[in-house]
């Protein structure tokens, strides 16, 4: 039976729905405190850089592969790469490499080299449509489990008890949060289960109504949150912090974070792009969609920064806390600023925190669906229900190893034996996993294949679809010029970064970020 493929009803609900999914935890959470650890302007001076000349044209390409192909993510390189021998030629050298692992006693990473090395040869391009179906899943069984955190949290918030005096009370209430495991997967299951319900409903019912609601009203929240925090009394610090670049701040490791996040933040390598891209009607138009995600997605965070940064500095707290800046800092923050508002802050913030989770969740879900409905002519209930259950068992992994792996011995002891030793919780694990190996290698795949197996040439032309063509001949010189601007410079940058600037970059976040270089 073959599933007819559903359509956004609209441009406006395809961009709502994309920005939501580019939106997520990556603005609001992870931006604020990476920009924090790195030093402030000079980290989002690069970020910005690498989200126009890394971002943006693998944005482009993945979209123009998933509209054109019309299918998921496995279905769309599978389409346009059954003639290629590259991945046959990449297997091979895979190969070679996991024996000269095993030869090193690098046993674990040896057999997954293997394992993705002869995969890929055997099932070629469609083998990178998997891996790209697969990582949202794994990515969406951690960011679930933090999603149920801000479920906790907008409920502390609003019953007053984030109103903390100091970091060391906050530092507590957060460890006793992670530290319960089964309070900690309830609020996950929730959260997916908020997912589920919104992917059950479909493409325009489900996912497109849900981004149109929640996604202006993100926008709202964000906004009022950055007033307060640019008006605050002793803000300027804040802002400059954010956005005036000190080079001497910066190091090689916050250029490749940058670059990685960039990556991150837009939803690249997710498959997710890929699968939103398949559900455009020809008619609607690509090239301002993805410019749309870009600015919108860019805007969010840096209004969570000038809602974060300020406030910090203006109440003298620390901006470089790292992860715990949003559960250990904020609220301290929130509780010091002048007016005995907290409670109001406090709740805004947990309030956006979840709406940004939220839309990106259920995109991430939505890949997988996507995936089990054309490869395996699933229903869609069908492929909701069972995915849902799968992540939620890799949740509680996450939600039970958080703290210490005491209730989950024998996972620890696998992981030990597999990778020599274990570093944080099963969540640390699996981010690391994802974020490090998988996107990169993703997206990598994904600039690859537009450029040199589909090929520009024929993404371009999917990316102009509708946009009418000038006959040149009939046109002035000065018109002809006008032309040649507006559309061939375009087309040309996008291919030469496409075809070589995007690859490189990425190549070398990835050999840095997985440690071949140092
Ligand atoms: N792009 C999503 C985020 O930034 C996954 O959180």
């Amino acid at each position: 039976m073959s599933i007819k493929r559903e359509h956004w009803g609209g441009t406006f609900g395809f961009v709502m729905a994309s920005a939501g999914s580019a939106i997520g935890l990556g603005n609001v959470w992870k931006f604020p405190y990476v920009t924090g650890v790195n030093g402030g302007g000079a980290f989002v001076l690069i970020y910005l850089a690498s989200i126009l000349c890394v971002g943006l044209p693998v944005m482009l390409a993945e979209m123009a592969i998933g509209r054109a192909a019309q299918s998921d993510v496995i279905g769309s390189f599978k389409h346009f790469g059954k003639n290629s021998l590259l991945p046959r030629f990449i297997g091979g050298y895979g190969l070679g490499l996991a024996t000269m692992l095993f030869f090193y006693g690098s046993y674990g990473v040896g057999c997954v080299v293997a394992i993705i090395s002869l995969l890929f040869f055997k099932f070629g391009w469609g083998f990178a449509g998997f891996s790209a179906s697969v990582v949202p899943l794994l990515i969406l069984s951690y960011y679930a489990m933090i999603g149920g955190w801000f479920f906790i949290y907008t409920g502390k918030a609003l019953s007053g008890d984030l109103r903390f005096a100091n970091v060391e009370q906050a530092k507590e209430v957060f460890l006793d949060v992670a530290g319960n495991g089964s309070m900690t997967a309830l609020f996950t299951l929730i959260f997916l289960l908020c997912c589920a319900v919104v992917c059950w409903f479909g493409v325009q019912k489900g996912l497109e109504m849900a981004s149109k609601v929640m996604m202006p009203a993100l926008f709202v929240l964000i906004v009022v949150l950055a007033v307060r925090g640019v008006t605050l009394e002793g803000a300027t610090k804040g802002i400059s912090f954010l956005l005036k670049p000190d080079f001497n701040k910066l190091t090689t490791h916050g250029v490749l974070e940058a670059m990685g996040h960039s990556f991150f933040t837009l939803s690249l390598g997710m498959g997710i792009v890929v699968t939103y891209g398949s559900y455009l009607s020809k008619k609607q138009s690509i090239l301002k969609s993805a410019l749309w995600v870009c600015i919108l997605d860019t805007c969010i965070s840096l209004l969570a920064g000038l809602a974060i940064f300020p406030a910090v500095f203006a109440v003298g707290m620390n901006p470089g806390a790292g992860p715990g800046l949003i559960f250990n800092i904020l609220p301290v923050t929130f509780q010091a600023m002048p007016g005995n508002l907290s409670v109001l802050w406090n709740t805004l913030f947990f309030i956006l925190m979840l709406l940004a989770a939220l839309t990106s969740g259920m995109s991430l879900l939505e890949v997988g669906i996507a995936s089990a409905m054309t490869q395996w002519h699933w229903s869609r209930k069908k492929s909701v229900l069972i995915l849902t259950i799968i992540i939620m068992c890799l949740s509680v992994l996450s939600s039970f190893s958080n703290i210490s792996w005491e209730s989950l011995p024998l996972i620890k002891d696998f992981l030990v034996a597999s990778f020599g030793t274990v570093k944080g919780s099963f969540m640390d694990q699996l981010d690391y996993i994802c974020s490090n190996w998988m996107l990169p290698l993703n997206g990598l795949a994904s600039a690859v294949f537009v450029g040199w197996i589909w090929g520009a040439g024929k993404a371009v032309r999917e990316l102009y679809r509708q946009v009418p063509g000038e006959p040149m001949v009939a046109l002035t010189k000065a018109e002809r010029l006008k032309v040649v601007l507006s559309r061939q410079v375009p087309i040309r940058s996008w291919a030469f970064f496409v075809l070589f600037v995007s690859p490189i970059l990425v190549l070398i976040t990835f050999l840095f970020a997985t440690g071949f270089f140092s």
